[in-house]
């Protein structure tokens, strides 16, 4: 790929949009790449994902403002379901997904940090929807996953006025769970994901699907997906020898950290 490179550091899989010299900004082949990055993740040996950008300077710092300014109606919405098809793949990626926000966060580059579990960004991070200044409205799924993540009024402040946020703004509003200096960025992301990486896969997973599926709707039907998620766990192999462990009246092998399996 030329767009997007791949490695993996012990059960955690790093993905990185390496358009360095467009400050990483999203265009049809990124999106394509992207997408290819994700299906190719080996979901039996990786247990969490971190999206991050090449260079000091942006994460991403957009959609492609050169390939959108000639589209037609019609080919910017092709180019909006492009995108959003993307994001909603990586939101709903059966294992977490960690965004590392190394600078320039505007535009496509937040929305697709939105569309990632968790969000830690180095303090030289600004966010933003600057869409309604180049005539467009956000289009990779910003009216929708700021208006949930943030609040409708502030996402809609945000949105109305292209104002950029810097990171502790960012922070303040929710919009990013932890900042850090630029240095600390990457080694924070990989502790957090070793962190989720060590805990049992069939749980985390069931997790991030309650929490997705249950914000879809009303909470009487969301306590049942949760409860077929919390019975799914039952019987697995991590659960019977996480939970003898605890009850193991041995408190060194009660300290013990449990030997979880792959799926
Ligand atoms: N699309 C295409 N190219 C971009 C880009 C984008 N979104 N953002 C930056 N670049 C390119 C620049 O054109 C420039 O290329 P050249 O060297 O070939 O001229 C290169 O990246 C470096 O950018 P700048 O010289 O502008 O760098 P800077 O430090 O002066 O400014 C910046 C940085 C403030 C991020 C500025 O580049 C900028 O404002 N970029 C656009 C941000 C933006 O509006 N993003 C939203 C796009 S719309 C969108 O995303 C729609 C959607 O929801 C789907």
């Amino acid at each position: 790929m030329e767009f997007v490179t791949y490695e993996v550091n012990d059960r955690v899989g790093i993905i990185t949009i390496n358009r360095e010299k467009a400050l990483n900004a999203l265009n049809s082949q990124v999106l394509d790449e992207l997408s290819e990055a994700f299906d190719g993740v080996d979901l039996s040996e990786i247990r969490c994902l971190i999206l991050t950008g090449a260079g000091e300077k942006s994460f991403v710092a957009g959609a492609d403002i050169g390939e959108m300014s000639n589209l037609s109606k019609s080919e910017g919405e092709a180019f909006g379901k492009k995108g959003n098809d993307l994001f909603r793949k990586i939101e709903t990626f059966p294992i977490p997904v960690i965004a590392a926000v190394n600078g320039f966060a505007l535009g496509g580059g937040c929305e697709i940090s939105m569309s990632c579990d968790i969000r830690i960004c180095s303090d030289n991070a600004v966010f933003g929807q600057p869409e309604v200044g180049l005539g467009i409205t956000p289009g990779f799924g910003g009216t929708q996953r700021l208006a949930r993540l943030v609040s409708p009024g502030m996402a809609k402040q945000l949105i109305y006025t292209a104002r950029n946020i810097k990171a502790d703004e960012a922070y303040r509003i929710g919009l990013v769970n932890k900042v850090v200096s630029a240095e600390e960025l990457m080694p924070e992301a990989l502790k957090m994901a070793a962190g989720i990486a060590a805990n049992a896969p069939i749980a985390v997973r069931a997790c991030k699907k309650a929490i997705n599926d249950g914000l879809q709707t009303d909470m009487d039907k969301a306590i049942v997906i949760e409860e077929k998620l919390f019975g799914s766990c039952f019987e697995t192999e991590d659960q019977k020898a996480a939970m003898a462990n605890f009850l193991e009246k041995d408190k060194e092998k009660k300290l013990k950290v449990v030997p979880f399996k792959n799926m």
